[in-house]
């Protein structure tokens, strides 16, 4: 079914970005933010680094959501019908917490064959300029620009990667949304976020889609999990909902997943394992 108007997908390829886009009630994403709270109440607070990396494989009501029907038809009104998940991550800044995102594109180190990738954001609590909502560069994803690794112990990227040239910050728009929407975003969209400076944490949950042609060329073994369509290409090892939360099948094959995606997204730093 589709879910964006034309209007909506022309503006998404001139300027890498469209929100928001309403996904689920605010009453569901504050049930989905609890849902998170007990998980992270069961592990001593926050979640480890490989917890926060495809937790979609751990938890049903992640696999669920990356299924999402309101979702899903946003994401094939862009990449069209064969659709997998590549990865999933949480990005959460707590309340007055220094975490930041520099100004970086996504295609930099992912390694995929083409740049038909794309973002779904979903809000778990509003995101508002004081909490650190997502800045974006309108029309900035038609090319690809060098990136440099700084590891600074703030920033939530993987590497701290950050742009090498100057970036037009005054042209940012901020990515307002209120808990239950969504944004899109192109993989080589200019998009960074600042610190929290409101007194509630601000909780996203990022989804990456590709289409099923798209491949991974920057190593071997690579996997993601087919959500609507069919997969005819098999570019992709095949990835599985969990049966229940943290089913033991399930932790297994969420260990090896991300120890080969960490070989691919660290590669040649001589990082072994996600921050
Ligand atoms: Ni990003």
């Amino acid at each position: 079914m589709t879910q964006l108007a034309s209007a909506a997908v022309e503006q998404y390829r001139r300027d890498g970005f469209y929100f928001p886009i309403r996904v689920m009630s605010p009453g569901e994403a504050l049930a989905m933010r609890r849902r998170l709270e007990a998980v992270e109440s069961d592990h001593g607070g926050r979640l480890g680094g490989e917890l926060r990396h495809k937790p979609h494989l751990l938890f049903t009501w992640l696999a669920d959501l990356v299924r999402h029907p309101a979702i899903l038809d946003a994401v094939e009104d862009v990449l069209g019908p064969n659709l997998l998940v590549w990865s999933t991550s949480f990005f959460i800044k707590e309340a007055r917490d220094p975490a930041y995102v520099s100004w970086h594109q996504d295609a930099t180190y992912w390694g995929l064959s083409a740049p038909d990738v794309l973002t779904a954001w979903v809000a778990f609590t509003d995101a508002t300029v004081e909490n650190g909502a997502m800045r974006m560069v309108p029309g900035s994803h038609d090319e690809q620009l060098a990136h440099r690794d700084t590891f600074a112990p703030n920033n939530l990227l993987s590497r701290g990667q950050e742009i090498a040239v100057e970036v037009d910050e005054a042209r940012g728009v901020d990515i307002l949304l209120r808990a239950g929407e969504m944004s899109l975003h192109h993989v080589r969209m200019v998009h960074g976020s600042p610190a929290n400076r409101s007194d509630d944490r601000r909780v996203g949950f990022a989804i990456r889609y590709v289409p099923t042609y798209v491949r991974q060329i920057a190593g071997d073994g690579d996997s993601a999990m087919l959500v609507r369509g069919v997969d005819e290409h098999h570019h992709f090892a095949p990835e599985y909902p969990p049966a229940s939360d943290l089913a033991p099948e399930a932790r297994a094959h969420h260990a090896a997943v991300v120890a080969q995606s960490a070989k691919i997204l660290y590669r040649g730093t001589g990082v072994e394992r996600f921050r």
